[in-house]
């Protein structure tokens, strides 16, 4: 089956063509626009100002996409009480309506079976034009809906390993399976005992890791998004000064803390005390703070997972979420895996940070798990995993 996947949750427009056959997962169109160089003018993301990029671009990355996929089909007009049910659902949406019914009119409706839409979490006005924008293409083209969860997508998109170009097959999964989701929104430790069946069983009390990343690499004077900025930063000064020992030591927050819970809000705040006291930065300074900070939040992330690793008795370690393009992370957790003697999913890091794909691939397999279409659903800013 063929499967239209949108994904609009924070500051990454995307648009993606899977086809799921059995254990396979073909990738017929895969297209993303990321507004990061937008926010990054402001050091962080905007929602309304997302929404509205979204708005713009949702139509132009479908098209490309739709003719990438040269999922053709027949061509029909467009009745009338069709069009006005999509200007109702699209009216907060900018000119959305407009470029959609543009669109569609010159269009023929595509040889595809259902679509699915990333509805929560992430940041409300941003999800709702993708919540919206898939209702409307199902009305427009008759076509079944399936709201999707984000998280769900980063573990899913663990489990497929590349085949051929745009092929995947999904690896079977050893259950129990302890799930590290690591993103700008979320640091959480997931049970997932049985396919789709999760339990988060630790969780951030403040600040996400990614978040942590992001704020850090704000102290530091570093662009958004700061992930990537900080781990490169860090990767120059290990191999620079592979064993020399730091000047700016930084706490390990809950390290032993004995439960599954993590704390970021005050490995930042550390950051900031300790480049308050440096009076002058240097590029030397800076990168080896970005080592410093990267190690101290891996070094909690590995422990903890390892610790939820041995307590349910993992056969699986896997990692999701955009924190997981991380290199050190990705590195260091593979050996916690090895060590453990338990299987290490990780997605390959263009399909770690947010992208359709991930929705398209958490879709095809809701559905072969008999999931049903949604008439009716909201964007949910909250939504949660177990
Ligand atoms: O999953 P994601 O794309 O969006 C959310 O769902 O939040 O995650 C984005 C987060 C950002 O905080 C970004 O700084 C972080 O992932 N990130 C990284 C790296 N690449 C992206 N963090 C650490 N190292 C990276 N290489
Ligand atoms: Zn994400």
């Amino acid at each position: 089956m063929k499967i239209l996947a949108i994904e609009t949750s924070c500051d990454e427009t995307a648009v993606c063509i899977v086809k799921a056959d059995g254990e396979d997962i073909r990738v017929l169109g895969n297209e993303l626009y990321s507004q990061a160089a937008l926010h990054a003018q402001y050091g962080g993301v905007f929602p309304n100002m997302a929404k509205r990029e979204h708005a713009k671009n949702l139509v132009p990355l479908l098209a490309k996409c739709l003719a990438d996929a040269k999922c053709g089909g027949e061509s029909r007009a467009i009745p009338g009480e069709t069009k006005e049910k999509i200007k109702i659902i699209l009216e907060r949406e900018g000119n959305l309506a407009d470029d959609l019914l543009i669109f569609a009119e010159k269009s023929v409706r595509p040889d595809i079976d259902a679509i699915a839409v990333t509805n929560g979490p992430g940041l409300e006005p941003a999800l709702w034009v993708g919540v919206t924008f898939a209702k409307s293409l199902g009305i427009l083209w008759d076509m079944p809906v399936y709201p999707i969860n984000h998280l769900e997508g980063h573990i899913l998109v663990a489990a497929i390993e590349r085949i051929a170009e745009n092929g995947f097959a999904f690896k079977e999964i050893e259950y129990p399976a302890i799930a590290l989701l690591v993103s700008g929104g979320h640091t959480q430790i997931v049970l997932n005992k049985a396919p789709l069946a999760y339990k988060i069983v630790g969780d951030t009390k403040d600040d996400a890791a990614g978040e942590a990343f992001d704020k850090v690499a704000r102290i530091l004077g570093l662009p958004y998004p700061g992930g990537p900025e900080i781990s490169r930063l860090a990767k120059k000064d290990r191999e620079e000064f592979p064993d020399q020992e730091t000047m700016y030591p930084l706490p390990r927050p809950m390290i032993r803390s004995g439960d599954l819970d993590f704390s970021f809000s005050g490995l930042k705040t550390a950051v900031l005390y300790t480049v308050k006291k440096i009076p002058k930065m240097t590029d030397a300074t800076r990168q080896e703070i970005a080592r410093e900070f990267e190690d101290a939040a891996i070094e909690v992330l590995v422990l903890k997972t390892r610790q939820a690793a041995i307590e349910y008795g993992a056969k699986t370690i896997v990692m999701g979420g955009g924190v997981s393009a991380n290199a050190k992370l990705r590195s260091d957790l593979a050996k916690l895996a090895e060590e453990l003697s338990a299987a290490f999913l990780v997605p390959e890091v263009s399909a770690s940070t947010d992208n359709a794909l991930m929705i398209g691939v958490a879709a095809a397999v809701r559905i072969a798990h008999s999931a049903k279409p949604a008439a009716d659903f909201r964007a949910e800013g909250n939504l949660s995993l177990s």
